[in-house]
C-alpha cells in the first residue's frame, strides 16, 4: 500500500499537480476544488464474508478508488459485534451498529449485516439522520425496497444496491444505465451461485448434494440460512429487483412463483444432457403486452446458449431488449471481494455524486408510466413453456400409447423420448419425455392423470423448459 504510509485505511488522491491552474481560474474555481477534496467518510455495518472483502478492496486499490471518487475515502467506523479479522487501520470499532447510522460524520453507511430486521431499522435509521446507504441485501430491498426508497427520496439520500443482485455482476448499472435506451422484453437469469455451484458439481463430478452445499458455506457462498439459496427464495429476492428495474414497476416480492433444486436428482441432470439441455436454475421475467410473469425454478436450457455454460459459483443474467437484442453479463455472483467489488463501485459513484440534488442523480428505480401499471402478474398456471417428464413406468406392453393418449388428449405433443431397456430383474423403466409448449395447468392435468395410471409408479417430476432464443 504505497499510497497509505500513514497505514490509515484511506483511499488517497493523487497530488494535486494542477493546483496553480486551478488558482489561475480564480476563488471560486479553487473553493470548489477544496470542497471536492474533503475525504467521504463511510461505516462500515457487518464485517462478515462480504464486509471483510470491501475493507480490503479499498484498501488494496485506494489509488484507483480515489481517482475514480475525485477525493479521499476513509473508512471512519465500522459496526461490528465481532473483532475485524482484517485490517481496519484507524477506523472505530463500534459493537453497536446504531452508533454508526447517528455517528454524525459518516457521510455513508455500508449495510451488509443481512437479514431484514435489524438492516431494515438500521437503513431506516441512516436515512433519517441524512446519511447515503450502500447495502447488498437483496432480502431487503426486495421485501422493504418501496418504504426505503420512499424514506430516501423523502430525505434526500441514495439506497446504492448494486451488490445484492448476482454478487460483482453489474447488472443493476447496465440496467438503470447502459440499456436504459431500451425496452426489456425478457431477461433470464442465474442468480444464485451456491444452486449454480451445487448444480456444476453434480453434474460435473456426480457429487452429492449435501457435500457440495457444505462446501459453499465454507466458500462463504451460501446464506446465513442456504435454504434461502437451495429453495429458490434467493434467487426470488434478486429476481423482483431485476423485474422493477427492466420494467420499471414497484418491488413485489409476493408475486413472484418459486421453486428450489432440492428435487433435482443426478439422473435428470443426465437424461437432459442426452437430450441436449442443461439444468440451471434460473429466474426468469418477461413481458406479455400490460402484464408480467416473474418466475425461479430449474429449468432445461440447449446446451449451446452461452448461458447453459456458465458453472460453478458463477452468475450470468441474459437480457433481451427491443433495440440492442440479447446480451449477456457474466461473473462471480457470490464471494467476499467479487460481492466487495459492487459495494465499492456504489461507494464510488455516491461520492461522485454527492454534491448533485436528489434530482439529478439517476433513480434508483424508476416507474415506467401510471402508479398502478405493472401490478398485474400473470399466474404460474397460466405460463407457457415446454416440459421435461421424467416417470417411472411399468415395462409392459401399451404403456407409451397410453401416456401419449393422456397428452394427446390434452392437447400435448412430445418432441423428444428416451425409454431405457429394462435392466434384468427389474419390472420398471424410466421414461423421459419433451413436450411442445403448453400452458403449465395443461400439464399439471396432464401429469395428474398420468399419475393416476397403474401403469406409472410413484410421481412425475416436471422440469420446464426454455429456448431463451431472442
Ligand atoms: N447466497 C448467495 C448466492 C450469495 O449463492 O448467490 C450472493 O447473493
Amino acid at each position: 500500500m504505497v499510497f497509505a504510509a500513514d497505514n490509515r485505511c484511506v483511499a488517497r488522491l493523487f497530488p494535486l499537480k494542477s493546483a496553480s491552474f486551478f488558482n489561475n481560474l480564480g476563488q471560486l474555481f479553487v473553493s470548489a476544488q477544496e470542497t471536492a477534496l474533503k475525504p467521504v467518510n463511510i461505516g462500515i455495518c457487518g464485517i462478515g464474508t462480504v464486509g471483510g472483502g470491501t475493507v480490503d478492496v479499498l484498501c488494496r486499490n485506494a489509488v484507483e478508488i480515489a481517482a475514480r471518487s475525485g477525493r479521499d475515502v476513509k473508512i471512519l467506523q465500522l459496526g461490528s459485534r465481532r473483532p475485524p479479522k482484517c485490517d481496519i487501520g484507524d477506523a472505530i470499532v463500534s459493537s453497536d451498529i446504531f452508533d454508526v447510522a447517528v455517528n454524525p460524520d459518516i457521510d455513508i453507511l455500508v449495510e451488509l449485516i443481512g437479514g431484514t430486521t435489524t438492516a431494515r431499522d438500521l437503513v431506516m435509521k441512516a436515512i433519517a439522520n441524512g446519511k447515503h446507504v450502500v447495502t447488498a441485501n437483496k432480502a431487503l430491498i426486495a421485501e422493504y425496497g418501496n418504504e426505503i426508497f420512499a424514506a430516501a427520496a423523502k430525505h434526500g439520500v441514495t439506497v446504492a444496491f448494486e451488490a445484492a443482485v448476482a454478487g460483482g455482476i453489474p447488472i443493476i448499472k447496465a440496467l438503470r444505465e447502459g440499456l436504459s435506451g431500451n425496452r426489456i422484453e425478457w431477461l433470464a437469469g442465474i442468480i444464485n451461485g451456491t444452486g449454480n455451484f451445487i448444480l456444476t458439481e453434480m453434474d460435473d463430478r456426480e457429487r452429492g448434494f449435501a457435500e457440495v452445499l457444505a462446501e459453499a458455506q465454507e466458500l462463504g457462498y451460501a446464506e446465513a440460512d442456504p435454504t434461502f439459496d437451495v429453495e429458490g427464495i434467493d434467487a426470488a429476492h434478486k429476481l423482483v429487483i431485476l423485474t422493477a428495474l427492466a420494467f420499471g414497476v414497484p418491488l413485489q416480492f409476493d408475486k413472484v412463483y418459486t421453486e428450489g433444486i432440492t428435487k433435482i436428482e443426478l439422473r435428470d441432470i443426465k437424461f437432459a444432457r442426452e437430450l441436449g439441455y442443461r439444468i440451471k436454475h434460473l429466474g426468469i421475467a418477461r413481458r406479455h403486452g400490460d402484464r408480467l410473469e416473474m418466475r425461479v425454478h430449474p429449468t432445461l436450457i440447449p446446451q449451446e446458449r452461452l448461458i447453459a455454460n456458465v458453472n460453478g459459483v458463477m452468475n450470468a443474467v441474459l437480457v433481451q431488449g427491443d433495440a440492442v437484442g440479447p446480451t449477456l453479463y457474466c461473473g462471480a455472483g457470490a464471494g467476499g471481494e467479487a460481492t466487495a467489488s459492487a459495494v465499492v463501485a456504489d461507494i464510488i459513484d455516491l461520492v461522485r455524486t454527492l454534491d448533485a440534488t436528489p434530482e439529478q442523480r439517476v433513480p434508483p428505480l424508476a416507474h415506467f408510466g401510471e402508479p398502478d401499471a405493472g401490478r398485474e402478474f400473470i399466474g404460474i398456471a397460466e405460463v407457457v413453456c415446454a416440459h421435461y417428464l421424467r416417470m417411472t413406468v411399468l415395462d409392459e406392453t401399451g404403456v407409451l400409447t397410453k401416456i401419449s393418449q393422456i397428452l394427446a388428449n390434452a392437447g400435448i405433443s412430445i418432441e423428444a423420448v428416451i425409454q431405457k431397456e429394462a435392466r434384468r430383474g427389474e419390472k420398471t423403466v424410466p421414461l423421459v419425455l419433451i413436450t411442445n409448449e403448453v400452458a403449465d395447468r395443461t400439464i399439471t392435468d396432464a401429469v395428474v392423470q398420468i399419475e393416476a395410471t397403474a401403469m406409472v409408479e410413484g410421481s412425475v417430476m416436471r422440469i420446464r423448459v426454455e429456448e431463451l432464443a431472442g
